[in-house]
């Protein structure tokens, strides 16, 4: 464990509202690496052996799974031509080019509708919450990997981007129906140190017994400066269509990116592949 930085600093630098010097909180290693979570987005050269890599994925799949349906894969990519053809598609992403592992989270709701057949039971559950389930259930897995790599001293970079190329990468790993790309994953040693990112304070986005608003748009303004201050963005999104700001904040920044329509594929890509999405 880091000695230097505490929990309660690092919680304080990232919402600049968590609880300080609680009586009973604990400084575990296990704590201290999640409060000090960074994305990588610089890899050395070193190798992650392939053996590791299969044990942070036992470690990803030691985590919760809703109703124990087991509905996430992992696809480690180690086919070199399979790689290049993924790096091909992000060239202005140095990240996902260098890092020595590169691996894709995927749900998973076939394997649940073949033992339905195999047991000689209906599948009865053909609506929505067939592929949230199995969204969900990746999500939890890709978030217990990054956990399980940061706390090993690895760097990871979960990559919504491949949904941006959905029939190459259906097609590359050979996802059947009900098996989709939730997103890609980068690992490897850091190279340059990455920094601890801030969050929405928790006045935002903790609630106590009612889903309160009122404190949402002071907390966002409060975070949008500090942010600025503490973490300023190196460009501006699209300055052609939005101008510049200065302040440029957080908020500025994802109203600007999803002023933009992102994936609007996803729905027509996920009933394709045999979901009703209804
Ligand atoms: C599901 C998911 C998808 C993401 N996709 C990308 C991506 O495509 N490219 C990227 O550079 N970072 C991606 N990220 C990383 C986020 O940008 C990052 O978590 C966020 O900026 C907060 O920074 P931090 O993780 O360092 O705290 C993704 C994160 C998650 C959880």
């Amino acid at each position: 464990m880091q000695d230097t930085v505490t929990i309660d600093y690092l919680l304080q630098l990232r919402f600049d509202d968590a609880p300080q010097n609680i009586p009973d909180a604990l400084e575990t290693e296990a704590w201290h690496s999640i409060a000090n979570h960074q994305s990588c987005r610089s890899y050395t050269d070193k190798t992650v052996s392939a053996e590791l890599v299969r044990q942070l994925c036992a470690l990803a799949l030691c985590s919760p799974t809703k109703s124990d349906l087991q509905q996430r894969d992992i696809i480690i990519v180690e086919d070199s031509d399979k790689r290049a053809t993924i790096n091909a598609l992000f060239p202005g992403s140095p990240w996902i080019i260098d890092a020595p592992v590169f691996l894709v989270f995927c749900g998973n709701n076939r394997r649940l509708r073949q033992i339905n057949k195999r047991r000689g039971h209906p599948f009865a559950n053909d609506h929505l919450d067939a592929f949230f389930n199995a969204a969900v259930d990746a999500g939890i897995a890709l978030s217990t990997f990054v956990q399980a790599a940061d706390s090993a001293g690895l760097g990871t970079c979960p990559i919504s981007t491949i949904r941006d190329h959905l029939e190459i990468v259906n097609e590359l790993l050979g996802l059947p129906d009900w098996v989709f790309p939730v997103a890609g994953m980068t690992l490897g040693w850091p190279g340059r140190a990455p920094r601890v990112n801030l969050r929405l304070p928790l006045a935002a986005t903790v609630h106590t017994d009612t889903y309160d608003e009122e404190a949402q748009n002071a907390a966002i303004d409060a975070y949008d400066l500090r942010r600025a201050e503490v973490r300023p963005y190196g460009s501006q999104r699209d300055p052609d269509r939005f101008g510049t700001r200065e302040p440029y904040t957080w908020s500025e920044d994802k109203a600007r990116q999803y002023a933009e329509p992102q994936r609007t594929n996803f729905g027509a890509y996920a009933r394709n592949k045999g979901f009703d999405l209804s």
